[in-house]
């Protein structure tokens, strides 16, 4: 069966983002059509998180999320390999799985009890012989995600049948990742379990403040930052070192630099052996992204280093997103030292973190105004930090200031290229 083309037309989106001038159409945060082109043209073709290796430790471990708006299964086969199944049965199209995580030796359509094996074979169908001759178990398994990866714990998958290979599509940011990803041989592990919240915007407003602003910190966390310090709120942004890594895959990373930087909770500081991480990892990477920062995988991965915490936001139409949020650790981390940087990462970016209250708020507000014919039309500003990305012979790639829109001007330009690029699954339309 084939889709008819009008039921896929397609929007050019380059008179909505000028990533050169630094200006953006806030239609890109509310209109539905340009959301369903996302869906086909960024979603389907990217490498997206799906989950923590150590979510899997036996045949049959599973866990289920979502590739864009896509139901997926990610579990464990009896090889030992990771794979991932849109989780939709073949009969009806229910979901052959509605537990959040789990152990199962198959998957059982709750509707009428089709049956898949962890391979996603249809292995079981009730009242079988009423189906014709011509009718096939083989051809109804579970529609498998052509490419699943790991880079350092973390999986990612993507219906690309033709993909760039995952380390090649992180590119430069992988250096960033490992910040927080290699601290010593042992990786990471999860502690706890995931967080899920709703917010009322646009997922690409939280995936690019993670990429690209730091701008926010003094204004929007103001309160925040008085519990903490103890100390009145700073009228201006005080100027910090710091930079600003800028893909051009559209991943974005910004830490502030100091030579004693440290991780804020006082048990993770007191545990952590600065001298072997900077033997390992080098002085510049524990010096700025080790600890401090925020960042972004094109299109919807984000991480903040120092809380240990991972999180993808989910689409949920053009005005709203779900978070969903782990917390990560040193596996060589004792206990204590997991509970205290789980516990920090709670208080700060938790649901109700006393940071994460503010983010999320910021980027409602902007999405719950944006309908209005006047205001759709009012250009954004991404033009801070214009023509300053260079190469600084610090830190690798291209980089900008600590305050800069750079990252979050190739976030967008990204965006621009795969919606404007046709993916495979229109070259036979
Ligand atoms: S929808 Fe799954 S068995 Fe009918
Ligand atoms: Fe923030």
């Amino acid at each position: 069966m084939r889709r008819p083309a009008e039921l896929t037309r397609n929007i050019d989106v380059s008179g909505l983002v000028d990533a050169e001038g630094g200006l953006l159409d806030r239609v890109i945060f509310t209109d539905r059509q340009i959301y369903q082109q996302e869906l086909r043209r960024v979603f389907a073709p990217s490498w997206l998180f799906l989950a923590h290796a150590d979510q899997f430790h036996k045949p049959g471990d599973f866990f289920t999320t979502y590739m864009g708006e896509d139901p997926v299964i990610v579990t464990l086969d009896r090889n030992r390999r990771i794979r991932a199944f849109l989780n939709s049965c073949r009969h009806r199209g229910a979901r052959v799985c509605r537990a959040d995580h789990g152990t199962t030796r198959s998957f059982t359509c709750t509707y009428h009890g089709w049956a898949f094996d962890l391979e996603g074979k249809l292995v079981g169908v009730p009242n079988r012989d009423s189906y014709p001759d011509s009718f096939d178990t083989r051809e109804w398994g579970l529609v498998e995600v052509p490419h699943v990866d790991e880079y350092r714990g973390l999986i990612f998958g993507t219906w690309n049948p033709d993909p760039v290979p995952l380390r090649e599509a992180l590119g430069g940011m992988a250096w960033y990742m490992d910040a927080m990803l290699d601290h010593d041989e042992e990786g990471t592990v999860v502690v706890g379990g995931v967080h899920k919240w709703v917010l009322e915007g646009n997922w690409k407003l939280a995936a690019e403040q993670f990429a690209t602003d730091w701008y926010h910190v003094n204004m929007s966390h103001a309160s925040a930052l008085m519990t903490l310090s103890g100390k009145p709120p700073k009228d201006e942004i005080v100027h910090r070192t710091g930079r600003q890594y800028v893909d051009p895959g559209g991943h974005g990373a910004g830490f502030p630099v100091h030579p004693k930087n440290r991780f804020d909770a006082r048990t993770v500081h007191e545990w952590m052996d600065y001298d072997a991480l900077r033997e390992r990892l080098g002085g510049a990477r524990v010096e700025g992204p080790l600890t401090n920062g925020h960042a972004t995988v094109f299109p919807n991965f984000s991480y903040l280093p120092v809380n240990g915490s991972i999180r993808v936001w989910h689409p949920k139409g053009p005005d709203r997103m779900e978070v969903w949020a782990w917390t990560i650790v040193d596996k060589s981390m004792p206990p204590e030292v997991r509970e205290a940087q789980r516990l920090y990462n709670l208080r700060t970016f938790g649901p109700s973190g006393i940071f994460e209250q503010d983010d999320g708020e910021n980027w409602s507000e902007v999405q719950a105004i944006s309908h209005g014919f006047i205001t759709n039309g009012v250009a954004l500003n991404y033009q801070m930090g214009l023509g300053t990305e260079r190469e600084d012979g610090r830190y690798p790639g291209r980089t900008s200031e600590l305050y800069s829109d750079a990252a979050g001007r190739s976030f967008y330009a990204r965006w621009r290229e795969l919606m404007n690029t046709p993916a495979w699954h229109e070259e036979d339309q």
